[in-house]
C-alpha cells in the first residue's frame, strides 16, 4: 500500500473518505463537496443514525451524475479526545472498510482538530498497521479475499508537515512488521540461529549485530541459559544489537532484553498437544526487541540503546535438563530447576547479568511471555508490569496507555520472594503455586544489581490475539514496539 500526502482537492473519481469529528454535521472538507452530493451525505447520516462515534465508518453511494465511486464517512469522536492513538484506531478501521478498494483518497479536514497533520500522519499510520499480512506459505489464495488497496492519499492542509511526521511512524511500523513475521514464523523457520540471521538485516539499518554461540556463553559461564537449550538440536544465541544514536555515543544505554524462546516444549516437564503450537510465539519478547531497534535506526533516535535476546528451544530430549538438576548462573547464583517449563526466567536471569556487567545501563527493561498466570490475571487486556522503581514504571505504563498497549502493575515483595526458596541451592525456578506471575519477576529481580531501576513486562497474554485488536489483523500484535519507541521517545531523547 503506498501512503501519500497531498493538499486538499477533493477528487473527481474514487473513493473519498471524509473523517467526521463527533457532534459535527461534516468539516471544512464538505464544503468542497457539490451541493446534491453533500445533501446525499446529510441525509445517509440521518438515515444511519451516524454521529461521528468513535470507529464508526459509513459507506454512501453518491448520486448519479458524479464519477465518485463512494464516500465514506469515518468517525472520530469527540475533537478533544482525538488524539494519536484514536487517529491509528480511525486509520485502521477506514482500512478494513476500504481494503477490496484500490484508490482511496482521505480528505482530512475535520472540524476542531488541533495538529491536523500529526493526526493525519498517524492515521495512515493506523492503516498500515491494519494492514499487516502474513500470506508467504499459502500456494492457492481466493483472489476475493485478497486486499487491493494499492493507493491511500492523504489530503491535509500543511500536507508537508503531515509527511515530515509520517515518515518516523513509517520506521515504527517497520518495526511493528518485523516483529510480527519473526513471532509468526513457525519454529522450523525461526530458531536461534535463523533469528539471528534475520537480525543481522539490521545492520543496513545502522544498528551493529552480534552473537554470541554456545563456546562463548560457556565461557562466561551463562549455565542457566545453556541448560535451557541443551536439549535441543539446535544451538543457543545470544543476540547483542546497538543503537548508539545520541551524541555522546559512548554514554551509557538503555538495555531492552527480551526472551526467545523459540519453541517451548516445556523440555521434560513437557506441556500437554493442545494448544502447544502457540509456544512458536514464545519468542515475542526477542521480536520486540527486534523491531525496536529497527523503529529507533530508521527513525534515527538521538539515543543509545542496546537490545538483548536470549535465544534457545526447549525440547525433551536424551540430553534434556531433568526436573530437579541444579545449574549454576552467570551471576554466580546456583539455581534448582523443578520445572523445565520455567525456562523463561532461566534465560532471562543469565541475560540479564551480562546485559548488566558488560553494558552498565541507565535502566533496564525486559519483556517476556512469561507466565501464563499474567493471563489468568489480567487476560488479553493488559500486559503485567513488576519493576523495582516507581519513576520507571509509571513511565512505561503512561507510555503504553499513550499508544494503547496498556500495561497494570503487579506488586512485588519479600513475601513472595520466600517463595523460591531451595533447600540446596540459592533459588528454585518455580513457586508453591500461587501468584505465578510474582513469583517469576521475583526470580528476576535476584539478576538485577542493587540500584539499577529495573522492569519486567509479562507479555504472555499480549503478543498474539487471535481475533485481531485494533491495530492489528489476528495473529501476532507487534505489542510493545509502539510502548517502548514511545517510552524511549518520551524519557531518554535529548
Ligand atoms: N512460555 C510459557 C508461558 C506462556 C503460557 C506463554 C501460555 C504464553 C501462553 C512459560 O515458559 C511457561 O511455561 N510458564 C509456566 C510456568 C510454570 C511452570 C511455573 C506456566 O505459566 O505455566
Ligand atoms: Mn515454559
Ligand atoms: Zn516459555
Amino acid at each position: 500500500m503506498n501512503i501519500t500526502f497531498a493538499k486538499i482537492a477533493v477528487p473527481a473519481q474514487g473513493v473519498v473518505v471524509l473523517p467526521v469529528t463527533e457532534g459535527n454535521k461534516l468539516g471544512g472538507e464538505g464544503k468542497k463537496l457539490d451541493k446534491r452530493t453533500r445533501g446525499t451525505i446529510s441525509a445517509a447520516m440521518k438515515a444511519a443514525e451516524f454521529s461521528g462515534k468513535r470507529d464508526k465508518t459509513l459507506s454512501i453511494f453518491v448520486p448519479a451524475g458524479t464519477k465518485l465511486a463512494r464516500i465514506v464517512l469515518v468517525g472520530l469522536g469527540a475533537a478533544k479526545t482525538f488524539d494519536t492513538n484514536a487517529a491509528e484506531r480511525a486509520g485502521a478501521a477506514l482500512y478494513d472498510v476500504l481494503s477490496k478498494d484500490t484508490t482511496v483518497t482521505v480528505v482530512f479536514d475535520a472540524d476542531g482538530l488541533t495538529d491536523a497533520p500529526k493526526l493525519a500522519a498517524h492515521l495512515a499510520a493506523g492503516a498500515r498497521l491494519k494492514s499487516y499480512r502474513f500470506a508467504k506459505y499459502r500456494t492457492k489464495e481466493d483472489k476475493d479475499a485478497k486486499p487491493k488497496l494499492k493507493s491511500l492519499a492523504i489530503q491535509c492542509d500543511n500536507f508537508a508537515g503531515a509527511k515530515k511526521h509520517h515518515a518516523d511512524l513509517t520506521a515504527l511500523v517497520d518495526g511493528v512488521f518485523i516483529t510480527r513475521d519473526l513471532v509468526t514464523e513457525p519454529a522450523n523457520i525461526i530458531y536461534p540461529e535463523s533469528f539471528v540471521a534475520r537480525a543481522r538485516d539490521l545492520t543496513k539499518d545502522g544498528v551493529k549485530v552480534e552473537a554470541l554461540g554456545e563456546a562463548a556463553m560457556k565461557k562466561l559461564g551463562m549455565g542457566a541459559l545453556l541448560g535451557v537449550g541443551q536439549g535441543s538440536e539446535r544451538e543457543s544465541q545470544l543476540l547483542v544489537l546497538r543503537w548508539d544514536g545520541a551524541k555522546n555515543k559512548s554514554a551509557p544505554p538503555l538495555a531492552i532484553v527480551g526472551k526467545g524462546v523459540c519453541f517451548d516444549t516445556g523440555g521434560i516437564s513437557l506441556k500437554p498437544p493442545g494448544g502447544m503450537w502457540d509456544m512458536k510465539w514464545d519468542m515475542g519478547g526477542a521480536g520486540v526487541v527486534v523491531g525496536l531497534m529497527r523503529a529507533l535506526a530508521r527513525r534515527k533516535a538521538p539515543v543509545n540503546v542496546v537490545g538483548l535476546c536470549g535465544l534457545v528451544e526447549n525440547m525433551p530430549d536424551g540430553r534434556a535438563q531433568r526436573p530437579g538438576d541444579v545449574v549454576t548462573s552467570m551471576s554466580g547464583q546456583t539455581i534448582e530447576v523443578l520445572n523445565t517449563d520455567a525456562e523463561g526466567r532461566l534465560v532471562l536471569a543469565d541475560v540479564l547479568t551480562y546485559a548488566q556487567q558488560r553494558f552498565k545501563p541507565k535502566a533496564i527493561v525486559d519483556l517476556a511471555t512469561l507466565t501464563g498466570a499474567i493471563i489468568a490475571a489480567l487476560s488479553d487486556h493488559y500486559a503485567g508490569i513488576f519493576s523495582n522503581n516507581d519513576d520507571l514504571s509509571n513511565q512505561l505504563t503512561a507510555a503504553g496507555q499513550a499508544v494503547g498497549e496498556r500495561l497494570w502493575r503487579l506488586p512485588m515483595g519479600d513475601e513472595y520472594d520466600r517463595d523460591i526458596k531451595s533447600p540446596i541451592a540459592d533459588m528454585k525456578n518455580i513457586g508453591g503455586g500461587k501468584a505465578g506471575s510474582i513469583t517469576a519477576a521475583q526470580f528476576l529481580q535476584r539478576f538485577i544489581d542493587k540500584d539499577m531501576p529495573w522492569a519486567h513486562l509479562d507479555i504472555a497474554g499480549v503478543v498474539w490475539n487471535e481475533k485481531g485488536t485494533p491495530l492489528a489483523p489476528g495473529g501476532s500484535t507487534g505489542y510493545g514496539v509502539r510502548l517502548l519507541n514511545r517510552f524511549i521517545a518520551d524519557n531518554y531523547e535529548a
